[in-house]
């Protein structure tokens, strides 16, 4: 799968996504990840990519003129017009199932807006998906790129070497994943629950299951309605009193 990534400051998406199991992934010739810089196609004299705006306001708005050529030189280097994304708080917000389905294309361009934003126009010409990656207000739109494609690029087949991890994680079936142990058996005071050494991995499976419908109602209960809970878990966790609070 290959990302490209439209943006004024290339710079900026470097180290990030050249380590660990996203770099690893490139080096497996898996994930491609191509940052395109919008300056080295504007037409203006001076490299200018951005102006003032229409009917006045403060900041600068990124002009169309660049970012199309720069998207034009994608798409006729890959031949057809792939997803777009344009990273902005003003979008729905990115999730797990959303980055599986982006998982399932072969190329796709995500759009870093700066300044005051981007000329709508360009934006109707080639955007089909608006994301944001929360409520909060960024300077730019790499991180949310960066994230966005460090989410993607775990559910590309065969990216994740341990097939397994991806199934039992946080938002799988909309559960948070199950508290996790390793050496020592006993660290600070704390022991290693003694089932998880037990080698009896019904018991192990359910124990986690527990944990991860107990801590979904207890972090995430705005998760739980949509949880694939049986009809018997419901009737034993709806009931179940939580006064453990997360330590801050
Ligand atoms: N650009 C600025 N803030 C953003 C956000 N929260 N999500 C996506 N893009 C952004």
């Amino acid at each position: 799968m290959t990302f490209y990534i439209l943006t004024l400051f290339p710079e900026m998406i470097g180290q990030a996504l050249h380590t660990s199991i996203i770099g690893k992934a490139q080096e497996r010739g898996l994930l491609c990840i191509r940052t395109v810089n919008i300056r080295d196609y504007t037409k203006d004299k001076h490299q200018k990519t951005d102006d003032y705006p229409y009917g006045g306001g403060a900041g600068m708005v990124m002009q169309a003129q660049p970012i199309y050529d720069a998207y034009l030189a994608v798409t006729e280097q890959i031949g057809y017009r792939p997803r777009t994304i344009y990273l902005t708080p003003q979008g729905p917000t990115f999730t797990q199932t959303a980055a599986k389905e982006f998982a399932a294309e072969e190329n796709l361009i995500f759009l870093c807006g700066h300044y005051e934003g981007v000329d709508e126009r360009v934006l109707e010409e080639i955007v089909t998906d608006y994301i944001s990656i929360g409520d909060y207000v960024l300077t730019g739109g790499e991180l949310p790129a960066m994230v966005m494609v460090d989410a993607i690029s775990r559910m590309v087949p065969g990216v994740l070497t341990n097939e397994a991890s991806g199934a039992s994680e946080s938002f799988e079936g909309s559960l948070l994943e199950y508290p996790q142990y390793s050496r020592p058996k006993e660290w600070n005071g704390k022991k290693v629950p003694d089932v998880l050494m037990s080698g009896d991995h019904r018991k192990i499976e359910a124990w986690r299951r527990e944990k991860s419908i107990l801590r979904t109602k207890q972090y995430r209960p705005d998760l739980l309605g949509k949880a694939d809970l049986t009809v018997r878990e419901k009737a034993v966790y709806g009931a179940y009193d939580l006064d453990i609070k997360r330590k801050r």
